[in-house]
């Protein structure tokens, strides 16, 4: 997969695949799987570092995994994304945070929101970096949306986030997260634009879907919103795995002298 490969994917109606990826072992694992493309999330404050929000997540700390995850999974078309508040000290520091997520081994990098920073996007492409755009629900503004609140949903919102969406096309974004909008927004959105669209809690719509990989593998057993859905029961598995590590060890049973050095 190279960035070519998304405008071609959206011409043949062919459905993208992207999760997210944090740390070398689980990217060792993605790099041998058929996913198209990993992102490299800010949602990592919190899934990896337990922050309450994205708004915690920096530019050393999205680099430093970024860097894991390129060397767990050479292979991949890697997104990283730009953290809160980077794109908006100066273009400058922007530039100075997309040179350092790029070499760190992103192959783009993706950017919340639009109003205020579109020249900022159209001066990344210009300088050779592939920009990913992001609209709907964009976790580094949910202080301003007083929650994670599906967006979208009156007409006016609506039509804001579609005439985003086309503004950030037109600034040379390759590809654009639509999360958690109405669906039929999804689909509007979707046929309106030539680049294709990657949809979380979007509806079956978009172009491409992207979920969480912690949430797809149900590592969070009670974290199930409504456009989740868990490929296997991963929190129950795991501790399944270490009880039984556990017991074997409290009974005698691991390790055999057959496990053992002679
Ligand atoms: O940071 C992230 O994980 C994301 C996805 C939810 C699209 O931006």
């Amino acid at each position: 997969m190279n960035i070519n490969d998304f405008a071609r994917r959206k011409v043949c109606g062919e459905k993208l695949s992207m999760v997210t990826c944090y740390d070398f072992w689980s990217a060792q694992i993605l790099d041998q799987t058929d996913v198209d493309t990993i992102l490299v999330g800010d949602s990592l404050a919190m899934v990896m570092h337990g922050f309450p929000s994205t708004v915690h997540a920096t530019v050393d700390m999205m680099a430093t995994h970024i860097a894991a995850v390129r060397r767990g999974a050479p292979s991949k078309f890697i997104v990283g994304d730009m953290p809160f508040m980077q794109a908006r000290y100066s273009q400058d520091v922007a530039l100075e945070g997309v040179a350092q997520l790029m070499r760190a081994g992103s192959n783009a990098v993706k950017i919340e929101g639009a109003a205020g920073q579109l020249d900022l996007m159209a001066r990344i492409v210009e300088s050779g970096v592939p920009v990913m755009g992001h609209l709907g629900l964009t976790p580094q503004s949910v202080e301003a949306f007083g929650g994670h609140k599906v967006q979208g949903r009156a007409e006016a919102a609506a039509e804001q986030i579609l005439a985003d969406a086309k503004a950030l096309e037109q600034a040379g974004c390759f590809a654009l997260v639509l999360e958690c909008v109405p669906q039929m927004l999804g689909r509007k959105i979707s046929q309106a634009l030539s680049i294709p669209t990657i949809g979380i809690g979007a509806g079956p719509f978009t172009d491409g879907q992207v979920l969480v990989l912690q949430d797809l593998l149900g590592m969070q057993a009670d974290f199930k919103p409504k456009f989740l859905r868990h490929y296997m029961a991963g929190h129950q598995a795991l501790t399944d795995a270490v009880n039984h590590f556990h017991n074997d060890v409290a009974e005698g049973a691991f390790p055999t002298c057959q496990e053992a050095y002679q």
